[in-house]
């Protein structure tokens, strides 16, 4: 098969499966960007983390203590996916504590006061499922596969947050100067969550030809903030920018210019936590060598035992 049959293959929207032939740079962007994605999941445990031992109530523990394990299983299915693209996962890691590969720039903020979780829950997992929805129906389908789980298991993270939220807005001013606070700082960086402008964006042309990107970035930032008036003003905050207005010749919201010096800062290592999230990752991944070992060796002993018998 050639490139330009395979282009055509994905543009009738036929799934790419693992054994399928494809292009060496399809499978190297995919890898990219799933390894990338994997590591957002489990990066994006660390801000929320910090709250399960301080949340105000059981319930709230709980939910909490579910969001961050699902997203450590949302990590371990796009890791599975990447292996069948014969990556291997403990090279993965390795790039990743050693700051070789990416994850989500969000997750370099950190998490000040409780009303985070529910922000987070509202806008960071908002703006993921943004981005994730279309691809449920990305051209590679080992990973179309796993998007369509995590995706139902990030609008439950979503709506505990905006459930999150209503309470603390019908509770005291303090509370509520909490939420507005909380939305001040996140506000800015989820909407960096979809990249850089279209006209920066190398990868896109590319990736949308072979539908492992489905809408450009700038698209998806205007889905997310239209999407996001109308449950800002039902919560009764407001979000921190002067420019945004209906615009009802556009049939959207106008809205302000992203700080991108910040933007490229918090890509390029450093942003107010990028150091202390490796370095958290990097502890754990060493901590757990044990576990691996274990694992490993009970394997082994099970296979012999198999033979034997
Ligand atoms: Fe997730
Ligand atoms: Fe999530």
């Amino acid at each position: 098969m050639s490139d330009d049959d395979f282009t055509r293959l994905v543009e009738a929207e036929q799934r790419v499966e693992p054994r399928d032939w494809m292009p060496d740079g399809y499978r190297r962007t995919l890898i990219r960007q799933i390894a990338q994605h994997a590591h957002s999941e489990i990066i994006g445990m660390q801000p929320e983390a910090n709250w399960i031992s301080r949340a105000p109530s059981l319930r709230r523990k709980a939910i909490l203590l579910a969001k961050v394990q699902d997203e450590a299983g949302h990590g371990l299915y796009l890791y599975a996916a990447t292996e069948t693209l014969g990556a291997d996962r403990a090279d993965l890691t390795q790039k990743l504590v050693e700051g070789r590969q990416k994850y989500s720039s969000i997750f370099n903020y950190p998490t000040l006061n409780f009303a985070d979780v529910g922000v987070i829950g509202w806008l960071v997992d908002g703006a993921a499922i943004c981005n994730q929805v279309p691809l449920c129906r990305t051209s590679y389908g080992p990973y179309a596969r796993a998007m369509i789980r995590i995706c139902k298991e990030e609008s439950f993270h979503q709506r505990q947050g905006y459930e999150l939220l209503m309470t603390m807005m019908r509770g005291t001013d303090e509370q509520r100067r909490m939420v507005q606070d909380s939305v001040n700082r996140w506000w800015w960086p989820s909407l960096m969550m979809f990249g850089p402008s279209d006209a920066e964006s190398s990868n896109t042309a590319q990736s949308m030809a072979w539908r492992i990107k489905r809408h450009t970035n700038d698209e998806l930032r205007q889905k997310f903030v239209d999407m996001s008036v109308p449950q800002a003003e039902a919560l009764g905050v407001t979000l921190p920018d002067p420019s945004l207005r209906w615009n009802p010749e556009r049939g959207h919201h106008d809205f302000g210019e992203i700080d991108w010096d910040e933007f490229w800062r918090v890509v390029n290592g450093d942003g107010p936590c990028n150091r202390q999230r490796v370095e958290h990752r990097r502890k754990a991944h060493e901590d757990g060598a044990w576990v691996r070992e274990a694992a490993t060796a009970y394997a082994a002993k099970s296979a012999s035992v198999e033979e034997v018998a």
